[in-house]
């Protein structure tokens, strides 16, 4: 599957994106083609007013952009996204939809998925979309992946006109009023450190941090690279959103110390999952990552989480051993990671 994304209406294969749309565009026949009687008449009329509204509106506009879904050539999923003016990092999404054959099978789960991680990368964002109180579908889709009700009813961020039959839906990733993670502050889990989010910017210097530990990668590989690390920013448990995880780094005098990935509420609510912590080579071996790790803790515990839980890969020595020092007991759950055997571990926060 893949990720399309589209900023001019030249590069959009027309014919494809309307088979997404095939059943809005039929029902709204009756909406702009009143007098129509043939339905197939009356759908190309639509379509060809659709794309007429795309040459001429939408992609006239400038920063709009289409994202599509597609699923070995087939567009299954399609969705305009379209910038609040002077909100940077702010969208306001338009025209969600799957291709009638292909909905609930998780094409528009993985849309958007994809879309919140392409956005991630260029910073913290947020995605509003507008939704009928009557789409009972389109509700529950929304919020499956972690959008919250927040205006009833609706005010459109592009124009302010409130529609009383609709919600405003809003998903919001990073900076510091985080819609999955209320009470969670990132950049409070350190006072030595400038603790924030990382993003695609900073991929170099996250590689030249790992590339200094090539222990870790011998037990878990494939080795590092730009485009693991980027999977490494998108990657979730099961159930859980972006906006429930934090890929962190930890500044000191503006150079990387270490990498935090920490989902917050996994598996269960009170609990912090780290799925990967690593610390700049050349600070190893004198008490800095023991330092570190009782900070978090102690940061994650005044945050109202009740314990911390990670992996090792069975055999590395320097991860066992350092988690177990700092407190880290084995849960007796163990699972398969590829190649390699993880063993489960949290630490009580008290
Ligand atoms: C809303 C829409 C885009 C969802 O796309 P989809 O590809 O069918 O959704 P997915 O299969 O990825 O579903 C993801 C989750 O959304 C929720 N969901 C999706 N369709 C649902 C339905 N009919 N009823 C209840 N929940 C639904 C579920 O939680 C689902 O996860 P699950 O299947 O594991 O339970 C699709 O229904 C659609 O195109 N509807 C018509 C157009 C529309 O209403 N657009 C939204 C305008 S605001």
């Amino acid at each position: 599957m893949e990720l399309l994304r589209f900023d001019r209406v030249e590069e959009l294969d027309l014919p494809r994106l309307m088979e997404v749309y095939r059943e809005s565009n039929t029902d709204n026949i009756s909406y702009f083609f009143p007098e129509e009687t043939d339905p197939e008449r009356g759908r190309r009329a639509v379509e060809a007013r659709f794309c007429d509204y795309l040459r001429t509106g939408f992609f006239a506009a400038p920063g709009n952009r289409y994202y599509v879904l597609s699923d070995g050539g087939r567009w299954a999923s399609a969705i305009r996204l379209l910038p609040v003016p002077d909100r940077p990092g702010a969208w306001y999404a338009e025209a969600l939809e799957t291709a009638p054959d292909l909905r609930r099978r998780g094409y528009g789960r993985k849309m958007l998925e994809l879309v919140f991680a392409a956005l991630a990368r260029e910073g913290p964002f947020e995605v509003t979309d507008t939704v009928s109180k009557q789409n009972a579908a389109s509700l529950a889709f929304h919020r499956s992946l972690g959008f919250e009700v927040f205006q009833d009813p609706a005010v459109s961020a592009l124009n302010g006109s409130v529609n009383p039959r609709s919600f405003g839906l809003r998903y919001r990733y990073g900076g510091r009023d985080n819609g999955g993670a209320e009470a969670f502050c990132p950049e409070r889990l350190s006072a030595r450190y400038e603790v924030r989010r990382l993003t695609e910017a900073d991929i170099p210097s996250v590689l030249t941090l790992c590339e200094g530990n090539p222990l870790y990668y011998r037990h878990c590989p494939p080795p590092p690279s730009p485009e693991t690390l980027r999977a490494d920013m998108a990657a979730l448990p099961p159930r859980k959103t972006l906006a429930d995880k934090y890929y962190l780094g930890f500044f000191e005098t503006g150079e990387l110390a270490a990498v935090l990935d920490l989902i917050t509420g996994f598996p269960k609510p009170e609990i912090a999952f780290w799925g990967f912590f690593m610390l700049q080579a050349g600070l190893q071996g004198r008490g800095v990552g023991t330092a570190l790790v009782s900070e978090l803790c102690a940061a994650l515990t005044e945050q109202g989480f009740r314990a911390v839980r990670l992996g090792w890969v069975r055999g590395n020595p320097q991860a066992e051993h350092f988690w177990k020092k700092n407190g880290f007991l084995e849960t007796g759950v163990s699972y398969d990671g590829g190649g390699y055997t993880v063993v489960v571990a949290q630490r009580e926060l008290t």
